[in-house]
């Protein structure tokens, strides 16, 4: 432990070329090892990158001078904490290299954990050793929608009828429908207008994916919508994108009925898998995945410092 030396590397002293390779081989050598990939996207593309802005990288040397572990700081932005990924190599666990890396982030940082099973469960012992606890849990839930269990068929009460989205004609209602029922979910209960139509500028938006179950007397109105997604549109994975029910709608079989037209859609579409990400917390969500036949394909924890009392 006494042995670990940190370096930073930033705007000041930026990753050489060397460094970004042993960050690499490292990172590859640890998901090799833990079937898995302790970074995600955007930070591993940011030690390609030799980045600099807004990041800072922490190697970690053990004794004899090699690379025994590697942190990467994102600054967050004016609500946000900066965020934090780190790992640590195979041969170089249970020796204080990860300790060491966590005392070198910034005091709010918070991390993140992308891997499931004993691996996921080992970082979630070493951050509460290191005096960390879970503030939120992201699954990534997927299925195949080529086999696995059938989910049951589409069919929504008489009193609505089910169709596309309608630009020009439903961006209003939308808004506020998506308002109410993510009312306890800030991001996504906050999308203004002005954030619809930027999604709906992006080359994936399509209205026929977009599925709307109206009241059949006022078919203006939105008791539930199914916004799924194909990005790349010509790749061979959905997403489950969002889905919302109206709060006066809640508890009435909606949210199953829509998930389900999602995926007969997507299925239609000739996709083989379908994901989404659900936050641990929304129980009633995790049940409706679970029993259309999605198992969990990685969970996502986020850990940070106990608030002081
Ligand atoms: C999680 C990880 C970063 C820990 O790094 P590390 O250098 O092995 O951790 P440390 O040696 O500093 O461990 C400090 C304490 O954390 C706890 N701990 C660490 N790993 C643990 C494990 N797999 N199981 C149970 N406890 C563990 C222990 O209490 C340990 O003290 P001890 O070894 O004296 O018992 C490392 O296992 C790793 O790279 N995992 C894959 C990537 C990952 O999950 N990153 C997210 C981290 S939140």
């Amino acid at each position: 432990m006494n042995n670990v030396q940190v370096v930073r590397r930033d705007a000041d002293h930026p990753l050489t070329v060397p460094e970004s390779e042993a960050v690499a081989a490292l990172v590859s050598a640890a998901a090799a090892h833990d079937s898995g990939r302790a970074l995600s996207e955007q930070f591993t593309l940011s030690v390609r990158a030799g980045a600099t802005s807004g990041v800072t990288h922490l190697l970690a040397d053990a004794a004899d001078g090699a690379l025994a572990g590697y942190a990467q700081v994102r600054e967050g932005s004016a609500d946000e904490p900066p965020s934090a990924e780190l790992v640590v190599a195979p041969r170089s666990r249970r020796a204080g290299v990860g300790t060491a890396l966590l005392a070198a982030l910034p005091p709010g940082a918070r991390v993140w954990s992308h891997l499931p099973g004993a691996v996921g469960e080992g970082a979630a012992a070493f951050a509460s050793a290191s005096g960390l606890q879970p503030v939120r849990s992201l699954h990534v839930m997927g299925r195949s929608l080529v086999d696995g269990p059938p989910w049951p068929p589409a069919g929504v009460p008489d009193e609505f009828v089910v169709r596309p989205f309608e630009p020009g004609r439903d961006e209003h209602a939308w808004v506020e429908v998506n308002a109410a029922a993510f009312a306890h979910h800030p991001e996504q209960g906050s999308l203004t207008r002005a954030d619809l139509d930027q999604r709906m500028g992006q080359p994936w938006f399509d209205p026929a994916g977009f599925i709307l179950v109206c009241p059949r007397e006022a078919t203006d109105q939105i008791a539930a919508f199914h916004w799924t997604k194909v990005d790349p549109p010509d790749g061979t994975v959905g997403e489950v994108y969002v889905v919302g029910v109206a709060p006066d709608r809640q508890g009435s079989g909606l949210g199953r009925a829509v998930t389900v037209l999602g995926l007969d859609h997507l299925a239609g579409r000739g996709l083989a898998d379908v994901v989404l990400y659900v936050d641990e917390e929304n129980t009633a969500a995790v049940h409706t995945y679970t029993r259309l036949g999605f198992t969990d394909r990685e969970v996502h924890r986020q850990f940070a410092r106990e608030p002081r009392p």
